[in-house]
């Protein structure tokens, strides 16, 4: 079977060279973005073909959309308008240098962007307004002004963030997001981070890898990101390969009661148990409602079995008697079953 698609394959590109040489087919044509499916997801690429703007006559229904490797400077308003149902969107290497407002809100099944490696001096704030959105790449972006963009940011936010890297983004600090209970990966590295703020952790309650590698951050910060996340229980080959040797207590203080014991970390670990629990009964909710739908249609079509089955016997019986029923007074008469039956003499 492979064998026979690879020997297909083989004679098809044979055929469009050909046709290349030939001059049938011009270049531009030959290099159309090609359909195909990936884990049962309707998947468009039009990886490196030298396009401006995002095409807007493919399919709709696209679900994963990789437009990596073009020359896009600008992402417009309607450009993704046609493509709501995008899960995953594959943007980098390009040299996208805005965004305009509106331009990802159409995307609310966006699971995953990719931005990086691109022009751009801030984050969409939108992004963070996606109730899908998962995974987030801007790292290689020189976002120097995100830092005032997220003071006007409303937290917390929407966006189930849980993977997100801004490695190599000339960044001073950890962008604050507020308080973000899914996030489990963050990718600071090659950042200048001299401004490190060790409270921001205390948003990340289920931080399980962090990489600073390449970040300029003191000796002690990086001792108390690795106290930070052993106090999570995270898995120590995760920890930042940062520590040389252990700080004195006194140059440098455990940071518990300022991460793990602060009101954010507890206020972040309430919240995912609220979004578990709420999605718990979110689910019951549904099998209640869903189970009560049925018995109501199962209700429903006995009911009208039933007045059928009356119905055809009323009139079964109507009929049966209308062979005795000669009056015309009788006939009219709703309530035949009171009526005595007799002849009219007339
Ligand atoms: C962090 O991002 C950089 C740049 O994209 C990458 O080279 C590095 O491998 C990433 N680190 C981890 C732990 O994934
Ligand atoms: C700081 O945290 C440690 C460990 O959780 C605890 O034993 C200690 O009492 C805390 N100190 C203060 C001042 O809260």
């Amino acid at each position: 079977m492979e064998l026979r698609c690879l020997l297909l394959n083989i004679v098809f590109i044979s055929v469009v060279n050909a046709m290349l040489a030939f001059g049938f087919v011009n270049q531009d044509e030959g290099r159309r973005c090609t359909y195909g499916r990936i884990e049962k997801l309707m998947r468009i690429r039009c990886h490196d073909m030298d396009l401006k703007e995002v095409p807007q006559n493919l399919k709709s229904s696209v679900e994963v959309l990789d437009l990596s490797y073009n020359r896009i400077r600008k992402l417009r308003s309607g450009s993704f308008q046609r493509y709501t149902d995008v899960k995953f969107l594959m943007l980098y290497e390009n040299m996208i240098l805005s965004v305009e407002p509106g331009t990802f809100e159409p995307l609310t099944a966006l699971q995953e962007v990719d931005l990086s490696n691109n022009g751009l001096t801030t984050i969409p704030m939108e992004l963070f307004q996606l109730p899908k959105l998962r995974n987030l790449y801007m790292d290689s972006n020189d976002l120097r002004e995100l830092h005032q963009d997220l003071a006007l940011l409303e937290t917390p936010i929407r966006a189930p963030i849980e993977y997100l890297n801004v490695a190599n983004c000339e960044l001073h600090d950890i962008p604050d997001l507020g308080i973000l209970p899914n996030l489990w990966q963050l990718n600071a590295s090659s950042n200048p981070l001299s401004n490190f703020d060790m409270n921001k952790l205390g948003n990340l309650c289920h931080l399980r890898v962090i990489d600073l590698t390449k970040t300029q951050i003191s000796p002690c910060s990086c001792q108390q990101v690795t106290n930070h996340l052993s106090a999570l229980g995270a898995s120590p080959q995760f920890v930042p390969v940062c520590m040389a040797e252990a700080l004195d207590s006194n140059a440098c203080p455990l940071n518990y009661n300022r991460t793990v014991d602060s009101p954010t970390f507890h206020s972040c670990l309430t919240s995912a148990e609220l979004a578990e629990t709420r999605g718990f009964w979110l689910f019951a909710a549904g099998c209640f409602g869903g189970s009560l739908l049925v018995l109501l249609v199962f209700c429903y079509c006995i009911h009208r079995w039933r007045k059928k089955r009356r119905n055809r016997r009323l009139s079964q019986a109507a009929q049966n008697r209308k062979h005795f029923v000669i009056s015309p007074r009788n006939a009219t008469n709703n309530r035949l079953e009171d009526q005595p039956l007799h002849c009219d003499t007339a």
